[in-house]
């Protein structure tokens, strides 16, 4: 879709993702992060800062979360509190998007952040030293959790297709599973940073392999809420009835929503001794408490004109994606993208560039940040000559960093 048209459809859109929104002394990574040491170089004159690196959106979240914040806030004692019949009562309907039904209290417990979440049951299921099978490339976050807690990651690279589709590569997780003697597996579904979203089919084969080498698996389906148009979230546990009894989901309305801040994350799980145990370590750390706040903005999300807000919101990424990957192929030599089905990260790979301009990733990374454009480095994701760009931002940012890239940083 050319521009024009984009501009054109927006405007029948109810809700905003078009305003430029200063998030100057608001506290925000995304836009201060550059000025206390986070990225490789600040912008120089005459550009400004386009936060396209860490993992959070440019957009005002649903006015449904806001609204529920602000009636909760407006009473004014914060006391201890118990989590509401509303608040589980959102989760199940929101889960029922998945195709998940059934769920009760007793499947559903508060983590403090997906991470928080995975490192309980890293720290309930494996020893130190241990070696725990992940895909790579790997979202950043998993190799630090697995670093802080000396575990030690098996990567099984995931494989482009002919078609330049990121797939698993079953038997190479069985051949590591086999001889590392793997019992934990972390699953990212959809997979950040590739955006893949795993069919019903894939994911099978996936569990057919935990099933047969006793794995636990950390499913973590934090992306679960940006699928893209034409495709669709299965829930690990969702494949089979052995996938339900030995999978932890781990979930957040923190992606889809923008409220990372909020600290609004938490599992399913089925198999009562996992989630004893899992429990009982959160509960042993002392700080795996929901915030009476984080509670009522997950209601507002999960809630009827959340669902209508992000069915814009993925029309909006839709079009950002769609911009990119064409924008990319045509004038970006040497670099290739594959188009995600979810997340609005796309992964950009630089290997043909970088061998023919000579350049070296650090020198593109600090190209970028000095126009402005703020990418995230690749290489902690495992990919020596990847970026990845996040397009939560308005359609305008995304085609301003864009034009930068190719007139000032892809020569
Ligand atoms: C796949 C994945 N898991 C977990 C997280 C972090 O989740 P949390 O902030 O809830 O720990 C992110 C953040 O980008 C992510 O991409």
């Amino acid at each position: 879709m050319n521009t024009e048209a984009f501009a054109e459809k927006e405007t029948a859109f109810r809700y905003d993702f078009t305003s430029l929104i200063d998030r100057s002394g608001k506290d925000a990574l995304a836009t201060e992060g550059p000025a206390v040491g986070f990225g490789p170089s600040l912008p120089e004159a005459p550009y400004d800062f386009i936060p396209m690196w860490v993992a959070d959106m440019n957009f005002p979240t649903a006015p449904s979360i806001v609204r529920e914040i602000r009636e909760r806030a407006a009473h004014p004692l914060f006391g201890y509190f118990l989590a509401s019949d509303a608040y589980y009562e959102a989760i199940f309907r929101w889960q029922e998007r998945h195709g998940v039904s059934g769920l009760t209290k007793s499947n559903i417990g508060y983590q403090n952040g997906v991470l928080g979440g995975v490192a309980s049951l890293l720290k309930v299921y494996t020893q130190p030293g241990e070696k725990i099978l992940m895909h790579s490339p790997a979202y950043i976050g998993f190799s630090h959790v697995l670093a802080d807690l000396g575990r030690q990651a098996e990567l099984s690279p995931l494989k482009k297709d002919e078609n330049g589709i990121w797939r698993m590569d079953y038997d190479d997780m069985e051949r590591r599973l086999k001889e590392e003697k793997i019992h934990f597996a972390i699953l990212c579904s959809p997979h950040n940073p590739t955006g893949r979203v795993w069919t019903k089919d894939e994911l099978s084969a996936a569990m057919a392999l935990f099933e047969k080498y006793d794995c636990i698996v950390a499913s973590d389906e934090i992306w679960s809420d940006l699928v893209l148009p034409g495709h669709v979230h299965v829930p690990t546990q969702s494949v089979g009835e052995d996938a339900k009894n030995r999978t932890v989901a781990f979930y957040s309305p923190s992606k889809g929503f923008n409220l990372s801040g909020l600290w609004s994350s938490y599992h399913i799980v089925y198999n009562k001794t996992i989630r004893d145990r899992l429990e009982r370590q959160g509960a042993c750390t002392q700080y795996n408490n929901l915030n009476v706040l984080s509670m009522h903005a997950t209601v507002g999300a999960y809630s009827a004109e959340g669902a209508a807000w992000l069915s814009e919101l993925l029309k909006v990424i839709q079009t950002n994606v769609d911009y990119v990957c064409d924008f990319v192929r045509r004038e970006l030599p040497g670099v290739a993208v594959s188009r995600p089905e979810s997340t609005y990260l796309v992964f950009l790979s630089c290997d043909a560039y970088v061998r023919h301009s000579g350049r070296s990733m650090d020198e593109i990374l600090a190209a970028c940040w000095r126009v402005g454009v703020g990418l995230q480095d690749g290489r902690p994701f495992y990919e020596p000559c990847g970026l990845r760009m996040n397009l939560a931002l308005p359609f305008s940012r995304v085609r301003e960093a864009m034009k930068r890239l190719k007139e000032e940083v892809f020569l």
